[in-house]
């Protein structure tokens, strides 16, 4: 009786202490998440592909919180839109990351802009997703295509980057995708977002001894020009028309159609609209003292993509298997 007291009596103080512990683990959590830099006004932070979506978003947050802005634009258009909805302080470049010379000119203009203070961030934002689709369909100049923007521009753009970050004791902050924790398209896209995650952590690990932090953006599925119907559909019928006639038998003919209706279907109904919650991490990678190192944004991204990269393979080749269409002559 007296041995199942002291047994009951030690569970009890077990829990609570457990408890306590839990409660006071999360609460320092917070605190040290919610602490924020000072001094906005004296930090430049470099954004590439800041003529639409998260990247055009971002610059205006960032402008209107104090950063001193240098937003990287593909075309006059983009940095004109931005100009017109931004500060005097918020200034733009023409900037191609698939262009070596575009990258050295970016990085002498931002070398005038920052000074001896260097730069505080960067954020490697730039990217395309076409073309998509089954991997057979492919060629290599459609992987290509992809890579150089979202992998190799990305990499450039960090190594030229680097030294001014390092001044600055600052942070790198690359865009990646739920599609570089689950393999679910085919094409350079999730290629190219899993080598942003390796290349991110590679970097993290190895730059971490001099102050500077690399945070990974991992957006679920937003309503931005990269997930736009229309181009997706319209790549889908380029790729499916440059097949060879024995392999559009093995799928049939009424392949292309079912897929670009699932494709339809899937962007429909988990696209979000609202890009704030991307564009508040990349703030909280920039503004917190102690940034996370992955900040994933969207409900689809939190509920469905994350926690299905922890699962084995088998069972995200069944759930793709279950969503799109059966070949004409699959097996
Ligand atoms: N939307 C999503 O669901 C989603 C999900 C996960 C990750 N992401 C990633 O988020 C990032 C931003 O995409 P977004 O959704 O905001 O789409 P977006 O509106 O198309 O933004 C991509 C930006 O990159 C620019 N860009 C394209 N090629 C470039 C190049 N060679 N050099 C410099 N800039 C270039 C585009 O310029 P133009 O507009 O002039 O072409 C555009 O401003 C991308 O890395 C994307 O992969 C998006």
């Amino acid at each position: 009786m007296l041995y199942a007291f002291c047994a009951y009596s030690n569970n009890c103080t077990c829990t609570y202490v457990l408890g306590a512990f839990v409660l006071l683990w999360v609460l320092v959590w917070f605190y040290r998440d919610n602490l924020e830099i000072t001094k906005v006004s004296e930090k430049h932070v470099f954004v590439t592909g800041c003529d639409s979506g998260f990247g055009h978003l971002l610059c205006k947050c960032l402008d209107k919180c104090g950063f001193r802005v240098l937003a990287g634009c593909l075309t006059e258009k983009g940095a004109d839109d931005l100009k017109r909805a931004t500060g005097p302080f918020l200034k733009t470049f023409i900037l191609d990351v698939t262009s070596t010379i575009s990258i050295q000119k970016a990085l002498e203009w931002t070398k005038k802009e920052v000074g001896d203070k260097g730069l505080w961030g960067l954020v490697n934002n730039a990217g395309r997703s076409l073309p998509m689709g089954p991997s057979e369909w492919m060629k290599i100049e459609d992987f290509q295509s992809t890579l150089k923007v979202n992998m190799t521009g990305m990499i450039e753009m960090t190594m030229n980057f680097l030294p001014l970050v390092k001044k600055a004791r600052g942070r790198v902050v690359n865009v990646a995708s739920v599609l570089g924790r689950v393999a679910a398209n085919g094409g350079g896209y999730c290629v190219s977002k899993f080598a942003v995650e390796s290349f991110s952590d590679c970097l993290r690990r190895d730059i971490q001894n001099f102050g500077v932090n690399v945070c990974i953006i991992e957006p679920g599925f937003f309503k931005t020009q990269v997930t736009s119907l229309e181009p997706i559909e319209r790549e889908l019928h380029r790729l499916w028309n440059q097949l060879t006639p024995e392999v559009k038998e093995s799928y049939g003919d009424k392949y292309l159609d079912k897929y670009i209706k699932i494709q339809r279907l899937i962007m429909n109904t988990i696209c979000d609209s609202d890009l704030s919650k991307v564009t508040n991490c990349m703030e909280h990678a920039l503004l917190a003292v102690h940034p996370r190192t992955r900040y994933s944004a969207g409900w689809d991204a939190k509920l469905l993509w994350i926690p299905l990269s922890y699962m084995p393979a088998c069972v995200v080749d069944i759930a793709l298997k279950l969503v799109l269409p059966k070949p004409a002559k699959s097996v």
